[in-house]
C-alpha cells in the first residue's frame, strides 16, 4: 500500500452525465475509482465515445462531476473556488491536448512562455532559460522566433508539450498527443513524454488509441460501458 503521500489523485465514485433541457441526460461516466501515485505513468484507452476526454477534463479539473469525489494532493476539488482551482490547474497540470492549440500570431518562444504569464502578467525569472532549455531538449532550440504556421505538425505538437511543462507541473493530462502525428513524430514523442516521467518524475496520464503508446505506460486502464474494465485500481 502506497503511502498516502505519494498519492497524486484519488477518485471516487466519480460519475458524469451530460444534461440539458431538450434532451435526456447522457450518463458517460458510471462510477470510476482510481487512485494515481507520483510518478506512475497511465494510459486510458477504450472506444471512440466511451468518455475518455470526459475523463481527462474532470481529472484536470476543466469539468465537474456529476457525483463523486476528486482529491487532487490530497484537496477535494469540490471544495475549491473557481479561481483556486485556476491557481491548481496553472501550478500543477500540465495539458497536452489533441490538438496544439498553439497561439498563432506568437512565437514558438511566446507560446511556451504563455502559462507563466497567469499570475501577474510577467514570465517569472528563470523562465525563459527554462523554456529554452527544454526547446533545445526537443530538438527546437534553432525555432525561438518562428511561429506555428512555420513548423511542422510534429514540431508545433513538441511546442505544445514544452508549453505543458513550463511552470513545472508534477502532474500530466494528455489527449490523444499523438493522434495527429505520423508513425517517426509520433514515437519521438512518446520517447519524450516517457523520458520526462522517468527522468522528473512527472506523473502522467495519457488518453490515446495507439496501442503503441499504451504499451510504454506502466498500467493500461480499459474504459468500457462507463467503467474500468479488466485491472481497474
Ligand atoms: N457537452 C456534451 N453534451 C452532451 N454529450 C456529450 C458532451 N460531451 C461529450 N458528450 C458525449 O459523451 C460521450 C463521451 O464523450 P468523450 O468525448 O468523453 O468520448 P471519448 O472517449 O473521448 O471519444 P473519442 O475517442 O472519440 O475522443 C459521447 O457519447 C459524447 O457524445
Ligand atoms: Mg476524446
Amino acid at each position: 500500500m502506497a503511502e498516502d503521500n505519494a498519492v497524486v489523485l484519488r477518485l471516487d465514485a466519480v460519475h458524469k452525465q451530460y444534461e440539458s433541457a431538450d434532451r435526456d441526460p447522457v450518463p458517460v461516466l458510471k462510477g470510476i475509482t482510481l487512485t494515481v501515485n507520483r510518478g506512475e505513468s497511465i494510459a486510458i484507452v477504450g472506444p471512440s465515445g466511451s468518455g475518455k476526454s470526459t475523463l481527462l477534463n474532470i481529472l484536470g479539473s476543466l469539468d465537474s462531476p456529476t457525483n463523486g469525489s476528486i482529491q487532487l494532493d490530497g484537496q477535494e476539488l469540490a471544495h475549491l473556488t473557481e479561481q483556486d482551482l485556476a491557481s491548481v490547474r496553472n501550478k500543477k497540470i500540465g495539458f497536452i491536448f489533441q490538438s496544439h492549440h498553439l497561439l498563432p500570431q506568437c512565437s514558438v518562444l511566446e507560446n511556451v512562455l504563455v502559462p507563466t504569464l497567469a499570475e501577474n502578467g510577467k514570465a517569472p525569472a528563470g523562465a525563459v532559460e527554462r523554456a529554452k532549455k527544454l526547446l533545445d531538449r526537443v530538438g527546437l532550440g534553432h525555432r525561438l522566433t518562428h511561429r506555428p504556421a512555420q513548423l511542422s505538425g510534429g514540431e508545433c505538437q513538441r511546442v505544445a508539450v514544452v508549453r505543458a511543462l513550463i511552470n513545472q507541473p508534477s502532474l500530466i493530462l494528455a489527449d490523444e498527443p499523438t493522434g495527429a502525428l505520423d508513425h517517426s513524430n509520433a514515437e519521438s514523442l512518446a520517447d519524450l513524454l516517457v523520458e520526462l516521467n522517468r527522468d522528473e518524475k512527472v506523473t502522467l496520464i495519457v488518453v490515446t488509441h495507439s496501442t503503441d503508446l499504451a504499451a510504454r505506460m506502466g498500467t493500461t486502464h480499459q474504459l468500457q460501458d462507463g467503467t474500468f474494465a479488466g485491472n481497474a485500481a
